[in-house]
């Protein structure tokens, strides 16, 4: 009887729920990011236009009690320090608990809106601070000068809760250093990965090695050029280019971060990614030749530390000394990642080593070398950090493992007992695109748009429950290649940090991308409030397309990822040109069409999103590739037929990536057809190890068996260029009615000697095939 009843009211909350979920979302949720753990709303609310008496805890010397005044303020209203002999009127008391509550832990809160009283309690200095976070949301939020009622219990899910930062590639003034700790507070992010040492520039201090400052913080200014394309320096071209950051603005920023509960971690690169120190103190390099400070990217990265010398381990434990003085953090990174070990393969000394300590190969040398580092910080209380290359060999012991190559790595470790922070590139490497690329700024690749950031998450679902408590958070990572300056690193973290922060803060059951999104809005106001360069790439109008091969049409829908008031586009195909109008349903395309797009938001116009839709001959048919493109790159089903060209941008899902140096692509018209044009568009994108093929041949079929050759275009035009771009090439086979057609593609050519591709594989990309 019980579980008949029980089912019936399971059944009621089911169907209540049904009918009024969106509203009693939007309804009952507090106005906050990241949402809390639990929080509901009682009846009335706090008024806000009498003063205000704000009462802080003894300790605090009127810290808080201060933050809170000027959250009043900035929202336009009055708010006093009271000592609490004041009684009456309107009170917000803040204070610690008299007894550790564990359920809210060291950074969790509790926070009671009254009508008259406004009460917060935690356990420490982080809790109150987050709770006042909390509050200035609410208080931006909030209507008719009242505060709702809201009653909030909050904590964290995940402990480790990061943003990186890449000072190395593009040095960052410390003024910006302090705007982004900003950042990572307003988002409750606890800890700063400062990326301070890379092949491009060391960024610290060092009182022992003042060379690593004085040479090895600058570099020749080649800033006209593509990051990847700029030659190592001559020794005597100026050296213009940096900067570092000197141990009391260190010492600043440290207690800047330890106000807001962020512990900054420093990053002291080794093996690899050091050619900074290597250009400063030469001998340190299995060769000893100075190859000075590279001014843009290196690939791959041969030049590192020597694993054989003593005065490696020597100057390391140097450093680190100096970097454990002014870093409190217990946790110290030390890179570990893509270092390449042809050096070492050559280096008697790092031979002797590996004999010596009985290390089979490379990879065991660089355990050695992470160990030995690992044992120096654990002498010294501290513990070692590292990307997830420092599983190869060996994980050091009680090593906590940084997974970036996917969260394979990760897993890994999580299984070996040993802690976790999840950076997977996939998710959260903030230097990919986070819209359309012919809209953004130049990026590194990767598409990460808002929703992807939302939709991570950070315990692999392979992973046990026990495995799972070794993964302690996640981190986005900002490599700065292609973010020269402050304005354009706040563009490229805002908003995605708001998606990860609730990832790495609310319970895992409670993410909802359209809860997220009705509360974005408030978060969006605060950056303008402050200045923030935020991007707007989440509010640009989305084409996708679907091949509809039977009705020979493109179905196209616009949409944008965030609401916005309106989506105008216009289109212009064969003798028509059509007025701007209102989107309102998917458009079916079934003749070539030029396709024009935006979004208006607030009365302002997203930029022009642009598509050519080719309906020709061979428009959605099947193509038989050999060799099939590779399973990164293998395009769609329809790639090379769904009447769309490929964008400049590689990763764009429509190119087919072929890592050899031949093609083959044929297809079948089913019947006689009529072919006086045959197109095959392909990518030249050096940068990328893309190459445009050296010749191409066409090849008709009469009878769809036998093929003969129709055609033959050789020495495709000059690529004496590092620019991105995507070519056509047109043949014309004899007129005649062909049932099949097949083009080959091959490359016979040298990459350049100049390429760092020279004498391996190189790609080739091909998207639309056409016929007309
Ligand atoms: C990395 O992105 N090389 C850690
Ligand atoms: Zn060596």
């Amino acid at each position: 009887m019980k579980i008949i009843l029980r089912t019936l009211r399971q059944r009621f909350v089911q169907l209540w729920l049904f009918c009024f979920l969106p509203l009693a979302l939007g309804a009952t949720q507090p106005p906050v990011i990241p949402l809390p753990a639990s929080y509901s709303l009682g009846e009335g609310c706090f008024g806000l236009q009498k003063p205000i008496g704000v009462l802080g805890p003894d300790s605090d010397k009127g810290a808080l009690t201060q933050m809170v005044v000027n959250l009043f303020a900035e929202s336009g209203y009055h708010a006093f320090a009271t000592d609490g002999r004041i009684l009456g009127g309107q009170t917000l008391r803040l204070s610690y608990l008299t007894e550790f509550d564990s359920l809210i832990g060291n950074e969790g809160y509790h926070l009671h809106i009254g009508s008259s009283e406004i009460r917060i309690l935690a356990n420490s200095n982080a809790g109150l601070q987050y709770a006042i976070n909390t509050l200035g949301q609410l208080l931006r939020a909030a209507a008719n000068d009242c505060l709702s009622a809201w009653s909030i219990t909050d904590y964290p899910r995940f402990s480790y809760r990061g943003m990186h930062l890449d000072v190395s590639r593009h040095f960052m003034p410390v003024a910006f250093i302090f705007r982004y700790l900003d950042l990572l507070a307003m988002h409750r992010m606890n800890t700063f990965h400062w990326h301070l040492v890379d092949d491009q520039g060391w960024r610290l201090q060092i009182d022992r090695y003042p060379l690593l400052t004085e040479v090895g913080a600058w570099r020749e200014d080649r800033s006209h050029e593509h990051w990847n394309h700029r030659p190592l320096s001559s020794p005597e071209a100026p050296k213009t280019y940096g900067g570092f950051y000197t141990k009391d603005e260190v010492r600043q920023v440290v207690a800047y971060a330890q106000a807001r509960n962020i512990t900054v971690i420093p990053e002291i690169e080794m093996p690899a990614h050091v050619m900074s120190a290597l250009a400063a103190y030469p001998g340190l390099s299995c060769t000893g030749k100075n190859l000075g400070v590279p001014p843009g990217g290196v690939w791959p990265i041969t030049h590192i530390y020597c694993a054989g010398k003593e005065e490696t381990f020597e100057f390391l434990e140097n450093v680190l000394l100096e970097v454990m003085e002014l870093f409190p953090s217990p946790l110290i990174h030390i890179g570990g990642d893509e270092a390449d070990k042809t050096e070492w393969k050559s280096c008697e000394l790092c031979q002797a080593r590996m004999a010596a300590e009985n290390l089979p190969d490379v990879h065991a040398l660089q355990s050695y070398f992470i160990r030995r580092i690992g044992a120096f910080l654990a002498s010294h209380g501290r513990r070692l950090m590292g990307w997830d290359e420092i599983l190869e060999g060996g994980l050091a012991e009680n090593a906590i493992v940084m997974s970036w190559r996917g969260e394979e790595g990760g897993i890994q470790a999580a299984r070996m007992q040993h802690h976790v922070v999840m950076t997977p590139g996939s998710h959260c490497y903030f230097d990919h695109y986070q819209g359309d690329p012919s809209t953004e700024p130049l990026a590194i690749g990767g598409f990460t748009p808002l929703d992807k950031v939302y939709a991570y998450e950070p315990e692999p679902a392979e992973l046990t429950p026990e495995e799972k408590t070794y993964i302690i958070g996640a981190q986005a990572n900002v490599w700065t290649e292609y973010m020269p300056v402050p304005a354009h690193v706040e563009y490229m973290v805002l908003p995605r940090m708001a998606a990860l922060s609730e990832v790495l803060w609310s319970p895992a059951q409670s993410r909802n991308w359209e809860s997220f999104v009705r509360r974005l809005p408030h978060l969006i106001r605060n950056y303008e409030a402050h200045g923030y360069n935020y991007a707007r790439s989440a509010w640009k109008v989305q084409a996708t397309e679907e091949v509809l091969p039977e009705a020979r049409q493109i179905k196209v829908s616009l949409t944008t990822l965030l609401p916005v008031d309106s989506i105008v586009f216009r289109t212009e195909g064969k003798g028509s040109g059509n007025s701007p109008q209102v989107y309102r349903n998917p458009l079916m395309i079934g003749q070539s069409t030029k396709l024009q797009a935006y979004a208006v938001v607030n009365g302002t116009s997203t930029p022009v999103v642009e598509r050519n839709y080719h309906i020709h001959k061979a428009f959605g048919l099947q193509v038989e590739q050999q060799p099939t493109p590779s399973k990164r790159y293998p395009g769609t089903a329809y790639s090379l037929t769904d009447g769309i060209e490929g964008s400049r941008w590689f990763a764009d899902g429509r190119w087919s990536g072929i890592l050899d140096d031949h093609w083959q692509a044929s297809l079948s018209f089913g019947k006689a057809t009529r072919v006086k044009q045959i197109g095959l568009t392909a990518l030249h994108d050096p940068a990328s190890w893309i190459f445009l093929p050296d010749s191409l041949v066409v090849y008709v079929s009469k009878n769809g068996r036998t093929f003969r050759p129709a055609g033959h275009l050789k020495s495709v035009p000059s690529t004496n260029t590092n620019e991105v771009s995507t070519h056509r090439f047109v043949l014309y086979p004899a007129p005649g009615r062909y049932k099949a057609i097949r083009i080959g593609a091959f490359r016979t050519a040298d990459i350049p000697a100049t390429h760092p591709g020279h004498g391996e594989k190189v790609w080739m990309f091909f998207s639309e095939i056409t016929a007309d």
